[in-house]
This record gives structure tokens, C-alpha cells and sequence, in this order.
């Protein structure tokens, strides 16, 4: 038997290093960026900027971005490939629109699956136009123009990444953009802006809307980014300690931006014992270190308000929730459905193969834990999805029965997830 025993430092965000080194591109003159996260995913913007003429380099352990400005993208010469990664995509899609250039994205087969369109319907309504396959897919051309019009736009599917490449377009648009998000996401964006001085107000309303104004164009200066830890790796730990027994560790540095960090409200609820100190604030992003230990689980209901804040966890949930005493329901995650793969299959599948009673219903999935483990070897299918290999590879600590199809895919967003999870792991001596 082996628990998870000791300190980690948690890898840079993956959200946070792609606005960092999107809006250090946007910038005039040199940033240098720390902690950036190094997986698949960023390289793949990392190669994006560096085709529209950004010089990108990494020295001593830093990241140095010569930033050309709000409209200094320049026309490249070769497809933009966005690999696996739907961030890089579609808020670069936003960013390219209000520029003078012709791009054409390009992703592999999964991201080729995913929709487009719900960024550029609202772009075209600034005037920017595209040509998407099928309407909705990549591969994608933008015919950019600096000519963007003022516009209030407002957004009814909860997503940052729309909001993200409408801010990005934004920036280099001439008078007023109003955005408004009827349901609050992840903002990290609008942090950053704050973090380098870019003038903009963000009104936000009892209905738990936001409203987010800018007025274009603007002239960033450069500065300096360190970038705080990932929360969303930080969960597979979390939840590992949590369900291994004899468990105890400390992971460093982690964001705890509310949007971010509602997965640890639910597992306290869950019966788990975690306790968040607060440390540094990195570049405008609160950081704390968490202390977890191994704790008897429960099963609980998730509520759909809450599933913008929770949206990349539910397939680390589902492990929590595969382990705890009595049932997890999960409300309204249908957008798991439009994720690196459709994630309500692969959690839902993949608990039943070892198992697990798990359901879904309509846009829920509903889980009912079990602290037996199945002593059949069973191989739990990825789909080239990297959190559900980490999710599934913290759960095969317990069980060595559980195999992984594809361990390979956790580069997209942590290269060092094995690495790391096993110098995390100690042998336990049970009486
Ligand atoms: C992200 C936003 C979320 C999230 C994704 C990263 C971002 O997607 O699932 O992993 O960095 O803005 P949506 O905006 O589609 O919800």
C-alpha cells in the first residue's frame, strides 16, 4: 500500500500562462515571464505568437516576450496550429481578429471537434469575419481588419475563453467595447489587465453577471509576470491525499482565485480535511499553500450554479466522489460534453468499468461511492484526455489493478504529473 506523504510545489496555471504570454505579446517591449507553465498546450500559443512575428525566448529559467503592441501582430506565413488546446484557439482567434491579417487555425482531431463558432458570433458582431468549416470548426480562417467597431455584446453561455478573445479583440478596437457575461467566469483576464495598468471598469451586478468596459486602442507597457500554480492540478493531489490512507501533504503556491478554487468548498463538504493558508500574491493572483489529509468522504449533491467554477474538476470529483459514502450528484455539467473529450462519457464509462455505480441523466452524472476495489485488471480508456488520465492515475495509487490507456497524454497541461505524484508517494505500514 502506498499514501501520499510530503510538499509539492505546484506547477505555473495553465490560464494564467497563456493570457501572460498572449498579453506580453500585446505589449511594447520586453517581459519576462516566471513560472510559466511548460506543457503542450502553451507551447502550442508559444508557437502561435512566435509564426505572427513575436519574438519568444526562454533564458535562465525565464521566459523573455518581445512584446509589438496591441496591432503588431504580423501576417504569417504558415498554418496556426493549436494542437489539443481550446484557449489557445479561440482566444487567439480574438486576438488576431483586429489586426490587418489573414490567419488560418488549424488543431488536431479533438479541438477539430470543437465548436468555434460560440467566439466568433460574437466577434462578427464587432465586424471581424471569418470562415469556419461547417460553419463551426477548424480549420478556421480570420480576415483580420484594425477597423473593429464599438459594440455591447453580451454573452449567455458561461465561458471565459469567449470573453477572453472578445477582451483580446478589444484591446486594439477604436472607442467603447462593453461586455457583458450573464454568468461570471474565470478572470484571470481581467486580472492581468489590471496587474499592467490597462484602464477598463468592471461593473458587477447582484445577478451575478458582470459587466466589463474597455475603450481601445491601448498601448500596454511591458512588465514583468509570475504566474501562480495551477489549483486545477493542485486537485488531483488533493483528492489523491484525501482518499489514500495514512495521506498527508502540502502543496505550494497555488492560486486561490475564487473562481477557481469552489472544487475545495465541495470536498470540505465531502467530509474532507483541507486547510488553505494564504502566502504571496503573484502578479494580482492570490496564493496559499494547502495541507490535506486522508479524511472519511461523503457523497453530495453539486448544485448547477456552480459549474462554470468547477467545470475543469468534475473528472477529479468523480474520483472523489467513486470512493465517498453514499451518492454525488452532479447537476448541469452538459458542457463536459464540448471538453477535450466528451467528459461525461469518459467519467462515466470508465467508473463502470471499475465497478462504480455511475449514471448519467440527462445533463447530471450521478455517482454512488464504494470503498471496495475491484481485483480485476481493467484498462480505463483516456480518449487523449489529459484530466482524465491524472484523474485515473490518482485513483490507480489505491488500485493497482487500474491501468491507463494513454499516461502520455498528461503533457497538455503537466508534462511532471508522474514525476511528481510519485515523489509524493510513500510506503504505508497498515496494522
Ligand atoms: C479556460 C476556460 C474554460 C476551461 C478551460 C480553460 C480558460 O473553458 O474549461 O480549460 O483558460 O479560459 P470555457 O471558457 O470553454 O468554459
Amino acid at each position: 500500500m502506498y499514501k501520499l506523504f510530503g510538499t509539492l510545489n505546484i506547477p505555473g496555471d495553465k490560464s494564467i500562462s497563456h493570457r501572460a504570454l498572449i498579453l506580453s505579446s500585446m505589449s511594447i517591449g520586453k517581459s519576462e515571464i516566471t513560472n510559466l507553465l511548460e506543457a503542450d498546450d502553451i507551447n502550442a500559443t508559444i508557437k502561435v505568437l512566435r509564426l505572427l512575428g513575436i519574438k519568444i525566448l526562454k533564458k535562465s529559467g525565464k521566459w523573455l516576450v518581445y512584446g509589438n503592441g496591441t496591432n503588431g501582430f504580423l501576417q504569417p506565413n504558415k498554418n496556426l496550429n493549436a494542437l489539443n488546446s481550446g484557449t489557445t484557439a479561440r482566444t487567439m482567434i480574438g486576438a488576431v481578429s483586429s489586426n490587418p491579417i489573414k490567419c488560418r487555425f488549424i488543431g488536431d482531431r479533438s479541438l477539430s471537434r470543437r465548436s468555434m463558432s460560440r467566439v466568433t458570433v460574437y466577434l462578427e458582431k464587432l465586424g471581424a469575419k471569418f470562415k469556419l468549416t461547417k460553419n463551426d470548426y477548424l480549420p478556421l480562417e480570420t480576415l483580420g481588419t484594425d477597423r473593429l467597431m464599438p459594440e455591447e455584446i453580451i454573452i449567455k453561455k458561461p465561458s471565459a475563453q469567449i470573453k477572453t478573445a472578445l477582451i483580446f479583440a478589444g484591446l486594439n478596437l477604436n472607442g467603447k467595447l462593453s461586455i457583458r457575461e450573464k454568468v461570471r467566469t474565470r478572470d484571470h483576464t481581467e486580472k492581468l489587465l489590471k496587474y499592467l495598468e490597462v484602464k477598463h471598469k468592471i461593473i458587477k451586478g447582484n445577478d451575478g453577471s458582470n459587466l466589463i468596459e474597455l475603450k481601445g486602442p491601448y498601448e500596454i507597457n511591458s512588465k514583468n509576470i509570475k504566474v501562480a500554480g495551477d489549483p486545477s492540478s493542485a486537485a488531483f493531489f488533493i483528492v489523491g491525499a484525501l482518499i489514500t490512507p495514512g495521506s498527508k501533504i502540502i502543496l505550494k503556491n497555488v492560486m486561490l482565485n475564487p473562481t477557481r478554487v469552489a472544487y475545495i468548498k465541495i470536498l470540505k463538504k465531502m467530509g474532507g480535511n483541507i486547510t488553505v493558508k494564504k502566502t504571496n500574491n503573484f502578479s494580482g493572483e492570490q496564493c496559499g499553500n494547502i495541507f490535506v489529509s486522508y479524511s472519511k468522504l461523503k457523497g453530495v449533491n453539486i448544485n448547477k450554479s456552480l459549474s462554470p467554477f468547477l467545470i475543469d474538476e468534475y473528472p477529479i470529483l468523480s474520483i472523489a466522489a467513486s470512493r465517498a459514502n453514499g451518492k454525488t450528484i452532479m447537476n448541469g455539467v452538459g458542457e463536459l460534453r464540448h471538453k477535450e473529450s466528451d467528459r461525461i462519457k469518459s467519467i462515466v464509462q470508465n467508473l463502470k468499468k471499475i465497478g462504480i455505480k455511475a449514471q448519467n441523466v440527462r445533463d447530471n452524472i450521478h455517482i454512488t461511492g464504494s470503498s471496495s476495489l475491484n481485483k480485476k485488471t481493467c484498462k480505463i480508456k483516456t480518449f487523449g484526455d489529459h484530466r482524465i488520465a491524472c484523474s485515473f492515475m490518482i485513483l490507480a495509487v489505491l488500485n493497482k489493478n487500474i491501468k491507463i490507456d494513454n499516461e502520455k497524454c498528461v503533457s497538455i497541461s503537466y508534462p511532471k504529473f508522474k514525476k511528481d505524484l510519485k515523489s509524493l508517494l510513500k510506503k504505508e505500514f497498515l496494522n
